[in-house]
Parts: structure tokens; sequence; C-alpha cells
């Protein structure tokens, strides 16, 4: 890997030409965000109406490298899936699974770890900020570069929307599939990143990046009466009422924004540059926007929590087929390398 290299091998998020098969990963360490949603899982679910073929999968594999209690994983695992389904994510346009559901794929990421050097992931940054605060490291979270390599290879996916901080682990991901296909013949097809649109980055309740780390968040499609009372308590400066504001530096206006038109969202900031308004107004009228723009994916959630037997269904369709792709390209890595023995 070379951070220093010309990075020509990524997709603008402008650029739609080029899509065909989309495959992305999200970990469940947390219930989502609106962050999760604008930043990326909206952006998903808007590609599987333009790829050829999307596959999505909840990475508990990987979630489990920080998600160390067996029953907040496995419901923070089934949450994820309802929170997609109810966002919009269809099953008939997408194929939705869980990545531990696909033994091939942990097969896969033995045998590129084979063959990974170990400086390749010294230099990846989960690893080495850990070590540079003087934590000590599992192998999970060194080797989860090659995991996340064999999750992207085994499906011969060429398009993978991912948010900035992932490009290194798509450059992993192709030095590892271009020195395999070298050493041993075409096996992989090479993917590319697709970047996700970074003007979608979401603030957080406090004006920091929206972040389960940060504890400034706000969480997708929660109850509207506790979601009213957490959007009162966000932060605001203690400036007089009478002054005028510039909203483009408001925290406040940010989120107002998300769901705002464009009518609505000059209409705010005309009132934040004359001044003379109290956030109470602006905080009432992102909640109101914030719990009608998510109801009708809340209703939706609420009926598939009612019903995880139908959610699991989806999860075990969508690893079956999963499963099939996966398994021709294990088998030609398997055969190509030697240790198929037909
Ligand atoms: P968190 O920071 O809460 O731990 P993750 O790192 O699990 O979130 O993020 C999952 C996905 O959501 C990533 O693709 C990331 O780019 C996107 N994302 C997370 N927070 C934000 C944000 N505040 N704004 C935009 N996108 C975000
Ligand atoms: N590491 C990714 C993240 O934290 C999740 C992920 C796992 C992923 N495997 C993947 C994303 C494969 C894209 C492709 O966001």
């Amino acid at each position: 890997m070379a951070t220093g290299r010309p990075v020509d091998f990524l997709n603008t998020f402008s650029d739609r030409t080029s899509i065909m098969r989309v495959l992305s990963g999200i970990q469940p360490t947390g219930r989502f965000h609106w962050g999760n949603y604008f930043g990326a899982i909206k952006q998903y679910i808007d590609l599987q109406n333009e790829a050829e073929d999307a596959l999505y999968f909840i990475a508990n594999l990987h979630a489990l490298t920080t998600v160390r209690r067996a029953e907040e994983l496995r419901s923070l695992t089934l949450d994820a899936a309802i929170d997609l389904l109810a966002l919009g994510l269809d099953p008939s346009r997408a194929t939705l699974f869980v990545q531990s559901d696909v033994p091939e794929v942990s097969e896969l990421c033995w045998i590129l770890m084979t063959g990974t050097p170990l400086g390749l992931l010294e230099r990846c940054h989960a690893y080495k900020d850990k070590k540079a605060k003087g934590l000590s490291a599992d192998t999970g979270l060194f080797a989860y570069p090659v995991l996340m390599a064999a999750d992207i290879l085994a499906y011969g996916s060429d398009t993978v929307p991912v948010g900035e901080d992932q490009i290194q682990h798509i450059e992993v991901a192709r030095d590892l599939a271009a020195s395999f296909n070298h050493h041993f013949g075409e096996t992989f097809v090479m993917p590319k990143a697709k970047v996700l649109d970074t003007s979608a980055r979401v603030v957080g309740t406090d004006g920091e990046k929206m972040s389960k780390s940060y504890d400034n968040t706000l969480v997708l499609m929660e109850d509207p009466k506790v979601l009213r009372k957490q959007i009162m308590r966000i932060k605001t400066d203690s400036r007089p009422m009478e002054e005028p504001k510039d909203p483009e530096n408001d925290h406040l206006f940010q989120l107002f924004s998300l769901f705002a038109d464009e009518s609505q969202r000059d209409e705010m900031a005309a009132m934040y540059r004359r001044g003379g308004f109290g956030y109470g107004t602006v905080k009432k009228d992102l909640a109101d926007l914030a719990v009608s723009h998510f109801a009708e994916a809340r209703e939706r959630r609420l009926e598939l929590e009612a019903k995880p037997e139908s959610v699991r269904e989806i999860l075990t369709d969508g690893a079956s087929t999963a499963r099939k792709k996966a398994a021709e390209v294990l088998l030609r890595a398997k055969r190509n390398c030697g240790v198929a023995t037909e």
C-alpha cells in the first residue's frame, strides 16, 4: 500500500457511469444515528436503484473487535437490519445479509492473510492509532483490513461505497487482489472505492462531528417524545436574542438544513441574519421536521420490530444468495493457489 500514491482508483460519488456491482458493509457497533444515515446509509439505499447488483451486509465479525458482549452484539445486529429495511433498503433490489452467515469469507480471509505483508497492516490507521496511544491491540484489529479485503473480493464486486476513513482499506484490498492475481493467476475482480459524499458530514448535538464515540448523537427513528427532549437539550451559545447570527457556523442550523427544503432553509437563514429570535424556535422547527422526515420509516421499524422472524428470513435469504457468489470466488482462489484438491 502506498499512502503517498495518487488515488487514481477512486470514483467520485458523482461519477455514476462505472457502477456495476456494488458492495458495502456497516458495523453494528451502536444504534445508527443521523450521521450514519445522511453520511452512508441513505447513499447505499439510493445506489440500490442504480447498480446492476447491490450487496449490503452487517459487519458483525468486524464489530466483534469492539463489542464484546454477546447479547449486545446479537441485538445490535438485528437492530441494524431492521433500521436498514425500515429506511428503504429493498430486498428485491439489494441483497442484505449478516457477514458471519457467509463463512466462505472467513476462509478467504485466511488465504489472503498468508500473503499479507506485516508492514502493510502496520501502516493501517485503526491499528496504528491504537498503538500510538500505547494501548494493546488484538490480532483481530490488526488483521481487520484483511477481513475487509475478503469481504470485498469474495463477491466479485467492483464498486465499494465507503466513507473517507475507509479508503486506506480499499487500497489494501486492491493490493492483496493484485498480488494474488500476479502470483496465482487471474482470480479476483479489482474493486474501486466510491467515496461517499463528504458534504453530508453531520454535526452532533455539541457541534463536533456526530459520532457514537463523542456521545453527541441523535439516534435514527427515535421515539418522537424522546427526540424532542434531546433536541431541546442541544447546546447553543448565550448571545443575546436580538443579535444577528451567522447561520452557516451554527450547528443547530446545520442540523435543521438536513431536513429543510430550500425555502425553509432560506427563511431560517434570513431569521438568523436578522436576529431577534430564540434558539427554542429553531429547535422546535428542527424537531417537527425530523419527526415527520422519519415518520414513515419509524412506522415500518415498529412493524418489523414486531415480527423479527420476517427480518431473519430476509437475512437468511440474503446470506444464501451471497454464499453462492462467495463460494464460486473461493473455489477459484483455492484452485489457483493449490489448496483445492480437485
Ligand atoms: P461512529 O463515528 O458513530 O462510530 P461509524 O464509524 O460506525 O460511526 O460510521 C459508519 C458510517 O457512517 C461510515 O461510513 C461513516 O463515514 C458514516 N458516518 C458516521 N458518522 C458520520 C457523520 N457525523 N457524518 C457523516 N457520515 C458519518
Ligand atoms: N470497515 C467498514 C466500516 O467501519 C465496514 C466494512 C467491513 C466494510 N467490511 C467492509 C465496508 C467491506 C465496505 C466493504 O465502515
